[in-house]
C-alpha cells in the first residue's frame, strides 16, 4: 500500500529522518516504536504530507506522492491523529468533528449565495456522519458539550472520530495510548481492530509496549532517524539493537 524509500528529512543539517525504507502492506496493523526524538512523528509528517523530504520517494498504491499537498494525499485515502490533540476548546465536540471533514462546499463561500439549499444539505450530511463517528466511538453523548471539557482519553476518541471523517484507507496514529486510562484504552484498541476488520490499514507510533505488541504486527524500531530493525514482539524483544537503543546507547 505505502512504500518508503531511503526518505529523509533534514533540519537544519541534522537529519530527523535519514535513509528509511519500509513498505506497508494493506490490511495490517503497523506498530512505530523507538526512544524520544528518533523521529517517529517526523516520518508521520512525512508520509501525511505537512512538509516534504529532503530526499527520498513514497508510493501509496503505485502513485508518488512525497511532492504532493497534505489535502491531496488526503483525498488519496492516508488521514492522521496527533501526538498532542489540540481540540477547538469552546467549540461542541461535534463541530470539531464535522470541521475535520473539510473542503465541504459551506466553507466555499459563494456557494452559500448562490446554491443555499444545496450547502445546507451537504452541512447536514456532514453532521449526520459526524454523530455516526462519535456513536462508534462512545462520544455521542457528549455532542454538544464544548471540546475542552473532553479528558485525555476521550480526546484521542475525538481524534479518531475525526481522522474516520475524510474516509480514509491509511490511518497513522501518534500515540493513541498516551495519557490514557485502561478502561478507554481498551475501548481504543477496540476501534482500531474494528475499523482493521473494515478494511483500514494503521500505521500506530506508541510508546506503551503492551499495546503495541498485543495489537501490531510488524513492529518497525526506529532509533537517531534510522530503521533499526522490523519484525514480530517476540523478534524485537530479544533483539540486542533494541534493548540498547532504549537504554541510550548508540547503535552498532
Ligand atoms: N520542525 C522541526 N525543526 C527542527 N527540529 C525538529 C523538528 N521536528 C523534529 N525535530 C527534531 O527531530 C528529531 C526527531 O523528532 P521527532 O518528533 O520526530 O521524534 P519522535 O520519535 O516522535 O519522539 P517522541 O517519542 O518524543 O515523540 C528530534 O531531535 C527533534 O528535535
Ligand atoms: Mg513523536
Amino acid at each position: 500500500m505505502l512504500q518508503v524509500h531511503g526518505l529523509t528529512k533534514k533540519f537544519g543539517g541534522v537529519a530527523a529522518v535519514d535513509g528509511i525504507s519500509f513498505t506497508l502492506s494493506q490490511g495490517t496493523i503497523t506498530g512505530l516504536i523507538g526512544p524520544n526524538g528518533a523521529g517517529k512523528t517526523t516520518l508521520f509528517n512525512l508520509i501525511a504530507g505537512m512538509y516534504g523530504p529532503s530526499s527520498g520517494t513514497l508510493s501509496m498504491n503505485g502513485q508518488r506522492i512525497e511532492r504532493r499537498r497534505q489535502d491531496e494525499r488526503t483525498s488519496l485515502g492516508i488521514g492522521r491523529t496527533f501526538q498532542i490533540p489540540r481540540p477547538f476548546p469552546a467549540m461542541s465536540v461535534v463541530d470539531n468533528v464535522m470541521v475535520a471533514s473539510g473542503g465541504q462546499s459551506g466553507e466555499r463561500f459563494w456557494r452559500v449565495w448562490t446554491s443555499p439549499r444545496a450547502v445546507a444539505r451537504e452541512e447536514s450530511d456532514v453532521r449526520a456522519r459526524a454523530h455516526d463517528w462519535l456513536r462508534f466511538v462512545g462520544l455521542d453523548h457528549m455532542a454538544d458539550q464544548p471540546a475542552r471539557t473532553l479528558s485525555g482519553g476521550q480526546r484521542k476518541l475525538l481524534e479518531l472520530a475525526r481522522v474516520m471523517m475524510v474516509d480514509p484507507r491509511l490511518v497513522l496514529l501518534d500515540e493513541p495510548g498516551a495519557g490514557v486510562a485502561p478502561p478507554l484504552m481498551k475501548v481504543i484498541v477496540d476501534k482500531i481492530r474494528e475499523l482493521n476488520a473494515r478494511g483500514v490499514t494503521f500505521l500506530i507510533i506508541e510508546h506503551d509496549m503492551d499495546l503495541v505488541m498485543s495489537l501490531c504486527r510488524p513492529i518497525l524500531v526506529m532509533a537517531q532517524g534510522k530503521l533499526l530493525m522490523q519484525g514480530s514482539g517476540e523478534e524485537i524483544r530479544r533483539d540486542a539493537r533494541v534493548i540498547d537503543a532504549y537504554l541510550g546507547g548508540t547503535a552498532h
